[in-house]
């Protein structure tokens, strides 16, 4: 199979799942400055894979992004049927469209099956947020990455390690480039829009507790290797119940996340007023809501790297991360299930107030900016 040569200025940008949102945002923002003599027409599909107003519809709004121009609606189902869905609705959408590139970010199901579509026909693979690993082969989101940076012509990178990943994978380097962080150019431009997190809380009956709060703990939990195994749960849940005894907790709940907890009645070890269980929120609320956390504990990937950029103390419920910047040099720390662990870190943070920790190289609001020019040079 051979990759042609882009042919004309469309570039088909794909969306999926809530991380790819504030990802994308900003590099159709890019893309649409680009200058009148080499412009891009940037083609946005929605595959469809999360879809309810507070995982999706909220993200389009807030961040301003354009109405997409299919939404192929493919909902939730296992890896196989979601992956095999999307690669069947995108297909005649390259056919149709013919694009120069098709453009994907991050690592869900989404990115893997369009760039999967797109390279078998011949149509170049753009891959934002390229060459990161966390060696762990049981996450879904991990044979994505891998698969997606091997079949991609274009690899774009937040962090310099991510080259040294994709070189011992063989991909050539004439086709990295180190552009930086969109989920932070995001990021930095939506600040001053936050959501101060006390008018949040203001509006929530249960919340009285929050309300004369200086300080709280923010948890976010999705992660299946966390939420689909029940003593993995349960630990998780006793011992953020013990935490937020010295810690008050707010606890935005993922949808499957609080299927998990329903099903498992585990719902009663959130049942205090110290734990504020809340819905999945918009960006502007998250972004209040963790920028004035003392603390933030998670299991997600692009958190890790929003306290970072943000400077706010992260403990990684997880065993292991991809993002090993925000170890080495930001606020994160990888404390993975065991309570003790989790206990002793959160006690170091509560006391000491954690790394101190700096933004790394390219988080610095322009990663789109250099991505759309390195596409525009490409496509000459
Ligand atoms: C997906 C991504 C993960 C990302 C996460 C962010 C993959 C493999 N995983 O995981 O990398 O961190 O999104 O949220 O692509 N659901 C709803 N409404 C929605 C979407 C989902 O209720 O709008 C429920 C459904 O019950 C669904 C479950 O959430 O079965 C899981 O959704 P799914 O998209 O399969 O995976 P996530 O866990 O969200």
């Amino acid at each position: 199979m051979t990759t042609n040569k882009a042919t004309n200025s469309t570039i088909i940008c794909v969306v999926g799942a809530r991380p790819n949102f504030m990802k994308i945002a900003p590099i159709m923002g890019a893309l649409h400055a680009l200058d009148s003599a080499s412009p891009i027409n940037a083609f946005l599909v929605h595959t469809g894979q999360h879809y309810d107003t507070d995982m999706n519809h909220r993200f389009f709004e807030q961040l301003r992004i354009p109405k997409p121009n299919v939404d192929l609606e493919v909902g939730s189902s296992s890896h196989a049927v979601q992956t095999a869905l999307i690669m069947q609705r995108f297909e005649p959408v390259v056919d149709e469209v013919q694009p120069a590139a098709v453009l994907v970010v991050g690592d869900v199901n989404s990115t893997i099956a369009c760039g999967l579509v797109a390279v078998k026909k011949g149509v170049p693979v753009i891959h934002v947020e390229a060459g990161l690993r966390s060696g762990d082969r049981t996450m879904p989101e991990e044979i994505n990455r891998i698969l997606t940076d091997q079949l991609s012509d274009l690899l774009f990178t937040t962090e310099r390690r991510a080259r040294e990943n994709l070189l011992r994978e063989g991909v050539a380097e004439t086709r990295i480039h180190f552009a930086g962080n969109v989920m932070i150019d995001t990021l930095l431009g939506h600040l001053p829009m936050a959501v101060d997190p006390h008018s949040l809380f203001r509006q929530i009956s249960g919340a009285r507790l929050f309300r004369d709060l200086t300080r709280y703990g923010l948890l976010t939990l999705h992660r299946p290797s966390n939420v689909d195994f029940v003593e993995t749960l349960k630990r998780l849940l006793t011992t953020i119940r013990e935490i937020s005894e010295t810690l008050p907790i707010v606890f935005p709940i993922h949808p499957r996340t609080q299927r998990r907890i329903r099903e498992t009645g585990f719902g009663t070890y959130l049942d205090t007023p110290r734990i504020l269980t809340l819905p999945p929120q918009g960006y502007l609320e998250m972004l209040g809501l963790m920028k004035n956390a003392a603390v933030v504990l998670t299991d997600s990937g692009g958190i890790q790297e929003e306290t970072t950029a943000l400077g706010v103390p992260c403990l990684t419920l997880r065993e292991n991360t991809e993002r090993p910047i925000t170890i080495e040099q930001g606020t994160n720390t990888v404390v993975g299930t065991d309570p003790a662990r989790i206990q002793a870190v959160f006690t170091d943070v509560m006391t000491t107030g954690g790394k101190a920790g700096r933004v790394p190289e390219y988080w610095d609001g322009y990663a789109a900016e250099r991505i759309a020019r390195t596409l525009s040079e490409w496509l000459g």
